[in-house]
């Protein structure tokens, strides 16, 4: 079967970072570099490698440094011209004007409410979100292996993984039902079950490919966990209607909006680069955290 094929990527980029203040005081979280490019950087090569044509950014009041870092660098990128150096460094950063859009939410309402930020520019087609927060580190990435899970299924696929027990207050949690390889079934989703309410430990990572009557749903949906409008709630009002799945990620995800987490991905990241790995790895032996 052959289904509505994805071009449009939502990256809800208007979260205020506060988990890492001060760093993230004057500058947007999304640009905290793991090893030298940001976090939205990877995010955006993951969906450039998973065919998305159109990258839409739900930005905020100061944010405008992400809009600066996928746009020419006139003064920057002549300079160096003019030094003789390479721009490839630069590449997948100067996105194209008809490759990448922006929208504001003008106020913090929750991630479902960002998303249906997105309506009028995703129009009537599916389309993948990505959470930035989570850096998902695979071959091929994250998203590449939704889509290919799409490709057989269609419908609605969120990336799924376990978590520890004490960890299912922190995220979306699925009701699974059959599972099928990477495939399980969603029977039922719920956005931070109190402790000890969990239907399971299978969590909601932050990679989606939804349909566009999402944003419909979107339209009535009412404030949940944390008051807040979330995407997880609008999605549960679309099981039974439309094939649902989660996708099992074969690879490793970081979670970056966690201080540890980001440590964590920046050293995984930097002991495998050719460039600075040896003298990373030998620091990290000399401290005691590598063998
Ligand atoms: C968001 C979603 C949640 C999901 C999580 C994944 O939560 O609302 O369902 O499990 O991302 O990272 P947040 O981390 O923004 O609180």
């Amino acid at each position: 079967m052959s289904f509505k094929p994805l071009r449009k990527a939502v990256f809800p980029v208007g979260g205020l970072g506060t988990r890492f203040l001060p760093a993230t005081k004057a500058m947007p979280k999304e640009m905290l570099p793991v090893v030298d490019r940001p976090l939205i950087q990877y995010a955006v090569e993951e969906a450039m490698e998973a065919g998305i044509e159109q990258m839409i950014f739900v930005t905020g009041r100061g944010k405008s440094a992400i809009e600066d870092h996928f746009d020419i660098a006139f003064e920057l990128e002549s300079t160096m011209t003019g030094r003789g150096k390479s721009l490839d460094i630069l590449d997948a950063t100067r996105l194209q004007p008809g490759q990448i859009a922006y929208v504001r939410q003008q106020e913090p309402l929750g991630l479902g409410h960002a998303v249906w930020c997105a309506r009028h520019i995703v129009g009537d087609e599916p389309f993948a979100v990505l959470l930035a927060d989570d850096f998902m580190l695979g071959t091929p990435g994250c998203l590449k292996q939704m889509v290919q899970a799409y490709n057989q299924v269609g419908g609605n696929l969120i990336c799924a993984q376990e978590v520890d027990d004490d960890q299912t207050d922190k995220y979306g949690v699925i009701t699974p039902g059959a599972r099928d390889g990477a495939l399980t079934e969603v029977r039922g989703l719920v956005e931070k079950p109190k402790a000890g309410t969990a239907p399971s430990n299978l969590a909601v990572i932050g990679r989606y490919v939804l349909q566009p009557e999402v944003m419909r749903v979107l339209e009535t949906q009412e404030a949940g966990a944390g008051g807040e409008i979330q995407l997880t709630d609008a999605m549960a009002r679309m099981i039974g209607d439309q094939p649902f799945h989660g996708v099992t990620f074969d690879g490793v995800r970081y979670d970056c909006g966690d201080k540890a987490g980001f440590l964590q991905a920046n050293l995984a990241v930097a002991v495998e680069r050719e460039d600075i790995g040896p003298a990373v790895r030998a620091f990290a032996r000399e401290i005691g955290a590598c063998s």
